[in-house]
Parts: C-alpha cells; structure tokens; sequence
C-alpha cells in the first residue's frame, strides 16, 4: 500500500531520484503538500538541525543560510528561536514557492549545490542544510566545501543532515575527514540523529566549525582528526 512516507510515497521517489531534472520535476509535483506529508514529529530533521544551528547563534543576529531550503520547514524553526536573517537556496523554483509563503526569509534564491555556488565567500555566519545530502540529490563536493567558503573565518559553522545509508557509500565521511586534515574545519560533533521517524531512518548531523589559517597550523601542529561515525556505531541514535 502506498503511504506518504511508505513504498510509492513522493519519498520513496526522491530516494531514487538520481539528477537535478528528475529533482526538479519530483519537488514541482510535491511542493505543495510536502509539509503535510512530512510533518514535524515524522520528519524531523529540520528540527534538530535547526535547533543546532540556534546553539551558535545565541545573540540572534547571525546571518544564516539555508541551502536546499525545500518549503523553509528549517527556517520556521530558527525564526521561531529568534534568528533574524535567514536567507534560503534551493534547486526547485516550485519549493521556493512554497517557502516564500512562510514570511521568514529575507531572500530566496535558485541555486544548484551540485556546483560551486555564486556566493562571495565568508558571506554567513551559519549555513544549515537539512535532507539534501540524501540519495540521488547532493554529494559531497563541492558542497561542503562551498559551505565552508561562505561563512565567517573562526566563527562561522555548517550543520548538516547526511542520511546514514549514503554516509560512508557516497564519500561524505572521506571529504570530512580529508577537510579536517587539511585544517580547513573542526569537527565539532557527529551524531546519529532520527531522520525520518516512521521509516527508522537515521542520519549523521554533523556541525563543522570554518578555522582560520592561523588556526590551521595550530589544529594541524595540536590535534588529531575527530573520529566520525561508522556504520557500526549506528544503534548510537541521539535524538
Ligand atoms: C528532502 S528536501 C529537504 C528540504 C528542506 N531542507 C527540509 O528539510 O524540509 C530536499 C531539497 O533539496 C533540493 N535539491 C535537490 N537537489 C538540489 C541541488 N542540486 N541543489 C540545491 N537544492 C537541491 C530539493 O529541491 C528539495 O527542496
């Protein structure tokens, strides 16, 4: 039987979505009941990456992306803790639509994260970007590194759900890891989170904080690189 989040469901169809067109013709057929067949205490992903990217923005006057942004259910959730200037991006001109309607961005805007972004660089103080690194949506490069290039040097942070099952399988874990080594962010945590709760899914979301090149040399003189998730540690779930 077909349910809204079951086998046939839209998303069991984004699941297996594999390029920007199939993307675009998927999200224009369900932008509009997306919120109603995701609700909150189903999909709730949103909420936890909103509400982590809140912890860095204590004063509320951070200025915050919010990359593949879908119908804003991210940005409700940060305006509703007091952020102030959320910007939103995203692939599909039908979710950007529906995230309009919110009232809670300052501006919303087409882009493509499977490319580098026209963004000058250190433009945010926070990018957050829930469900989109997900099957046959985003990978890893240049996204995350694109993120790192938009915020703030030292302070500025990404928070990012990655669905488990693409997690290690889709390089996500090397481009972390690699990122780290390099010195270009520190891991500040990686935890298993429930992601779409009817499914059991699960994800990692992940919080990196942009270091400076002066920090690069102490974190690469000081530090070892974080351990991130493996597939074992999955039963681990923090919600
Ligand atoms: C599952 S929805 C998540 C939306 C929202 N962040 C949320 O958590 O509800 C995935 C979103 O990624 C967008 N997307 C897919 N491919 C993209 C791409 N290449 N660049 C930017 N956004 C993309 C889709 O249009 C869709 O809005």
């Amino acid at each position: 039987m077909s349910t809204r989040t079951g086998e046939g469901s839209l998303l069991a169809q984004a699941r297996a979505s594999h390029t920007g067109t199939d993307n675009k013709a998927l999200y224009k057929e369900w932008a509009a009941n997306y919120n109603a067949d995701l609700p909150a205490d189903v999909y709730i992903a949103p909420t936890l990456t909103a509400k982590e990217a809140l912890k860095f923005d204590s004063s509320a006057t951070g200025s915050i992306l919010d990359a593949g942004c879908g119908t804003g259910l991210v940005a409700e959730v940060l305006a509703r803790g007091g952020a102030k200037s959320i910007d939103g991006l995203d692939l599909s001109p039908a979710m950007l639509t529906e995230a309009g309607k919110t009232g809670v961005y300052q501006k919303l805007f087409l882009g493509d994260l499977t490319r580098p972004v026209d963004i000058a660089d250190e433009r945010y103080d926070i990018v957050t970007c829930a469900g989109t690194f997900t099957h046959g949506h985003v990978g890893p490069s240049p996204a995350l590194r694109e993120f790192v290039r938009i915020v703030k040097t030292d302070s500025g942070i990404v928070v990012a759900t990655i669905i488990d099952s693409i997690w290690e399988s889709g390089g996500f874990k090397q481009e972390i890891e690699a990122m780290e080594a390099e010195g270009l962010v520190k891991v500040v945590s990686a935890d298993i989170i429930d992601y779409v709760q009817a499914r059991g899914d699960h994800a990692v979301l992940i919080v990196l904080e942009k270091l400076s090149p002066a920090a690069r040399g102490d974190h690469k003189m000081q530090s070892s690189p974080a351990v991130l998730p493996t597939g074992q540690q999955l039963l681990s779930v923090r919600a």
